[in-house]
C-alpha cells in the first residue's frame, strides 16, 4: 500500500474515493462544507433526507457528486461528542477501512484533520488506520476452493496540517501496516485446522520467518533435545501422539551496540502452541472441541510478534520460544496419577491432563532461564476460567513483578488490547500441594487462571514475569468463528516502548 501526503483543495482532488468526516446533527467539518457547496448542497439534502445521520462508526458511499472531482464520496460519522476516546476513535477507523475496502476504489484520500476530534494525534490516526486497513483485508481461505478476491485498494493520500513531518507520517502508516499484517499471521495460523497446523508445521513457520531476515535466526529441538534436556513434562504432553512436540526458539538481535559493549539482556516472549488439546486421557467433551485447534494461539499471537518485529527492524533483542505439541488420548498417552519430572527438577503428579498448557510451558520457561532474560511474557490460551470471568473482551495477566503488571496494563490501554490483572497471592500456592510429587498440575475446581499462574510461577522464580491467559481474547465462536489476532498488538506496544 502506497502513501502521500497531499493538501489540494478537497473539491478538486481526483481520488477514486474522497473520505468526509461528518459530526451528528449536521456540523460539518471545513471541507464537509466545501464538498457540500461545490455539489449544490447534496451532503445536507442526505443528513435531511435522513440516509445517513453522523453518528460514529455509520459510513455512506456517495457516486459522483456533481461538482466534484472524486468518483466517490465516504461520508463517515464522527457521532456528538467533542473528542472522542481513543476505543471511538477506532471504531470510526475500522468503519472507514471497512467501508474502503468493500468499495471497488482503487484509490482514496483522507484529511486527517477532519478526525482531529479524535483524541489522539496525526500520527496516531494515520498508524491505526493503516492497521484497521491492513486487519480488515484479513479473510481465511487457505482451505476453501474459492478464494476470496482481493480489495481493490492500492494507495492512499492523506492530508495533513501544516508542521506535520512527512517522514513521521509515513513510519507510522509503516508501522500500523507491519502491526496489521502481524495480527494477520497470527490470525491465519490460528485459524489453520489441526491436521495442517502441527507442531511440525509451527517449526516450518519459524524457519521460514528467519530465512528472510539476517537479525533473525531459528532453532528447533526435536523430542529427542528435549529429552536430554530433561523436558519430562513437556513431553508428557506429545506422549500420546504421532506428532512429535517441537520446541522452537526464535533469537531475534535488533540491538544496535558498540563492538565489544556487551548486549543488553533480551525480552522473552514464550507461547503455547498446543496443535490440538483432546484434553488427553481427561478427554474433553465433543461440545465445540473443533475450537481446540485454537489452542495455539499463544504460539501464533508470538509469530505475529516476531513477524512485525522483523518488519519494523526494532532495535532490541528478543528470545521468543514456543512450546508446540499436540494433546491425544492413546496407549502410550500420560494417565492421570503419573508423575513425571520437569527441566527444573520439580516433580509434577498430573491429575488432569487436561491442564496440559502449563505442562508444555513449564519446561519452556525453565529453558528460557538460560538468556537471563530483562523480562518474560508467556501468552497462553490456558483455561477455561479465564473465558468465564473475562468474556472476550480482556485478557487476564497475573505477574511476579508489580512494575511490569503496571507496564502492561498501560500498553494495553494504548494498543486497546487490553488485559486485567488477577491477583498471584501466596496464599492460592498451597492448593497446588500434591501428596505423591512436589506440585501437582491442578488447584481443584476453584480461581482456575490463579492457580494455573501460581503453577507457572514456580518455574518463574529467576526473572520478571508476566502470564497472559487470552483462552477468551484469541479467538471468536459462533457464526464469526475464528482468531482475533490477539494480543499482538499489545506485545508490539510493549516491545516497541522497550525499543524506544
Ligand atoms: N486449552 C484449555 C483451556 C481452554 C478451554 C481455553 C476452553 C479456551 C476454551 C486448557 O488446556 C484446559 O483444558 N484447561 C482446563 C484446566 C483444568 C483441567 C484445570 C480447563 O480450563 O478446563
Ligand atoms: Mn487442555
Ligand atoms: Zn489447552
Amino acid at each position: 500500500m502506497k502513501t502521500a501526503l497531499k493538501t489540494s483543495n478537497p473539491v478538486r482532488l481526483v481520488t477514486d474515493c474522497l473520505v468526509i468526516a461528518v459530526a451528528a446533527k449536521n456540523k460539518f467539518s471545513a471541507e464537509a462544507k466545501e464538498i457540500d457547496i461545490a455539489s449544490g448542497k447534496r451532503l445536507s439534502r442526505v443528513l435531511e433526507n435522513g440516509d445517513f445521520d453522523g453518528s460514529l462508526g455509520t459510513s455512506l458511499m456517495l457516486q459522483g457528486l456533481e461538482g466534484v472531482k472524486a468518483k466517490r464520496v465516504l461520508l463517515v460519522g464522527c457521532g456528538e461528542k467533542a473528542k472522542l476516546s481513543l476505543k471511538e476513535a477506532r471504531k470510526l477507523l475500522v468503519s472507514i477501512a471497512k467501508s474502503l475496502l468493500s468499495s471497488q476504489a482503487k484509490d482514496a484520500h483522507l484529511a486527517l484533520a477532519s478526525l482531529a476530534l479524535a483524541g489522539a494525534d496525526h500520527y496516531w490516526l494515520a498508524e491505526r488506520l493503516a492497521q484497521e486497513l491492513e486487519d480488515a483485508r484479513y479473510s481465511y481461505s487457505t482451505t476453501k476452493s474459492t478464494k476470496a478476491k482481493a480489495p481493490a485498494l492500492k494507495s492512499i493520500s492523506l492530508a495533513a496540517p501544516k508542521g506535520t513531518s512527512k517522514a513521521k507520517i509515513d513510519t507510522a502508516f509503516a508501522n500500523g501496516v507491519a502491526t496489521g499484517r502481524g495480527i494477520n499471521c497470527a490470525k491465519e495460523l490460528g485459524n489453520l485446522p489441526g491436521n495442517i497446523c502441527t507442531p511440525t508445521y509451527l517449526a516450518q513457520q519459524a524457519i521460514d520467518l528467519a530465512k528472510g531476515n539476517r537479525a533473525l535466526t531459528v532453532k528447533v529441538l526435536s523430542e529427542k533435545q528435549m529429552a536430554r534436556l530433561g523436558m519430562g513434562s513437556l513431553l508428557s504432553v506429545s506422549a500420546g501422539s504421532s506428532q512429535e512436540a517441537q520446541l522452537i526458539v526464535m533469537e531475534y538481535k535488533g540491538a544496535k551496540v558498540k563492538p565489544k559493549a556487551d548486549r543488553p539482556a533480551p525480552h522473552m516472549l514464550v507461547g503455547k502452541g498446543i496443535t490440538f488439546d483432546t484434553g488427553g486421557i481427561s478427554l474433553k467433551g465433543g461440545a465445540a472441541m473443533d475450537e481446540m485447534k485454537f489452542d495455539m494461539c499463544g504460539a501464533a499471537s508470538v509469530f505475529g510478534t516476531m513477524a512485525a518485529v522483523a518488519e519494523m527492524a526494532l532495535p532490541i533483542d528478543i528470545v521468543a520460544i514456543v512450546a508446540a505439541a499436540e494433546n491425544m488420548p492413546s496407549g502410550k498417552a500420560t494417565k492421570p496419577g503419573d508423575v513425571v519430572t520437569s527441566m527444573s527438577g520439580l516433580t509434577i503428579e498430573i491429575l488432569n491432563t487436561d491442564a496440559e498448557g502449563r505442562l508444555v510451558l513449564c519446561d519452556a520457561l525453565t529453558y528460557g532461564e538460560r538468556y537471563k532474560p530483562a523480562s518474560v511474557i508467556d501468552v497462553a490460551t490456558l483455561t477455561g476460567a479465564a473465558v468465564a470471568t473475562f468474556g472476550s473482551h480482556v485478557s487476564a495477566m497475573l505477574s511476579n513483578d508489580d512494575a511490569l503488571a503496571a507496564e502492561l496494563s498501560d500498553c494495553g490501554n494504548a494498543s486497546l488490547d487490553q488485559v486485567w490483572q488477577l491477583p498471584l497471592h501466596d496464599e492460592y500456592q498451597h492448593l497446588l500441594d500434591s501428596n505423591f510429587a512436589d506440585i501437582a498440575n491442578i488447584g481443584g475446581p476453584r480461581a482456575g487462571t490463579i492457580t494455573a499462574a501460581c503453577f507457572l510461577s514456580r518455574f518463574t522464580k529467576k526473572f520478571k514475569w508476566a502470564h497472559l491467559d487470552i483462552a477468551g481474547s484469541a479467538w471468536n465462536s459462533g457464526a464469526a468463528k475464528g482468531a482475533t489476532g490477539r494480543p499482538v498488538s499489545l506485545l508490539l506496544e510493549y516491545l516497541r516502548r522497550k525499543a524506544a
